[in-house]
């Protein structure tokens, strides 16, 4: 794979990555229940340090961190209606980070978007955990 093919994936990823940030913290403000409120602020941090990861990959590849997002989606308003939001987008990340570990060569990458995944997969059975609890 040319080195331009890698710094469109590892862009993408980034694009998910801020999409995540971005939704988490402003979810986070407006949610009133203590405990997935704090889950997702901690949870826009790790995705900060996954961004700060990528972007150092692309860099050393010669490539620009686009920073670019899409339209964000919030979720139904309400703490369950979020923490569904959520669980979709992590999901959404697992999927693509498995893409593009099969789709890339590169040892060095693929041991940090590994990385990454194992931690997207943690932040799936915390989100998934905290709306059980809701549930009960
Ligand atoms: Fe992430
Ligand atoms: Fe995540």
């Amino acid at each position: 794979m040319e080195k331009a093919e890698i710094i469109k994936l590892l862009n993408e990823d980034i694009t998910g990555e801020i999409e995540a940030i971005l939704i988490y913290m402003r979810n986070s403000f407006v949610t009133e229940n203590c405990p997935p409120s704090r889950k997702m602020e901690e949870v826009a941090k790790d995705e900060m340090r996954h961004t700060e990861w990528l972007a150092e990959l692309i860099v050393d590849l010669g490539g620009t961190p686009s920073m670019e997002h899409k339209a964000l989606n919030f979720g139904k308003e309400g703490a369950e209606g979020f923490l569904t939001r959520l669980i979709g987008l992590e999901e959404g990340a697992i999927a693509q980070y498995k893409d593009h570990i099969k789709k890339i060569s590169d040892e060095e990458i693929t041991k940090k978007l590994k990385h990454i995944l194992e931690e997207e997969e943690g932040h799936l059975k915390e989100f998934k955990e905290h709306l059980e609890k809701l549930k009960k």
